[in-house]
């Protein structure tokens, strides 16, 4: 079957499997962002935007995304360079297996909950591994850019 949607801004067409999953698809077109983790909804590494919602594209059906927006870290990286470099001064992008997922949920996040609490933040990542930094040069680094973030908009 033929799956046509819009993939970080641009009409595509691709010939698909009825059971395939759309991260398959993704890494298919390219982008070599979207990794598998666990292939069972498990680990968040291969988190995507579709129509701006994060989801595991390890677990979300190609074919359901007939006619929709799919965003991956491909599409972002300007919106990520604050968060990337904030990861990396913080030592939280070791092996940096887990890092696309995990910027594609940080940035769903911060749509969503604009200037979230501590709290807020550890749920909506709890279901983003990382086998490396122990989570808290992570959250140093998500909580530098919401600093960040309140400076510029003087919040
Ligand atoms: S690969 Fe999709 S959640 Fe782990
Ligand atoms: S940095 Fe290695 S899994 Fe997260």
């Amino acid at each position: 079957m033929t799956l046509t949607f819009t993939l970080n801004g641009r009409k595509m067409s691709q010939e698909i499997s009825p059971d395939e999953s759309l991260l398959s698809v993704l890494r298919r077109c390219g982008c070599y962002s979207v990794r598998s983790g666990c292939d069972t909804s498990n680990c968040g590494i291969c988190t995507v935007w579709v129509d701006g919602h994060a989801i595991l594209s390890c677990s979300y059906p190609a074919p359901r995304a007939e006619g929709r927006s799919v965003t991956t870290m491909e599409g972002v990286r300007d919106e990520a360079q604050d968060l990337m470099t904030f990861l990396a001064e913080e030592g939280a992008d070791q092996c940096g297996f887990c890092s696309p997922g995990f910027i594609m949920s940080v940035l769903a996040m911060l749509r969503e909950l604009k200037d979230p609490t501590v709290d807020e933040m550890e749920q909506y990542l709890s279901g983003n591994l990382c086998r490396c930094t122990g989570y808290n040069s992570q959250h140093r680094a998500i909580v530098k850019l919401l600093e960040k973030r309140r400076d510029e908009h003087h919040v």
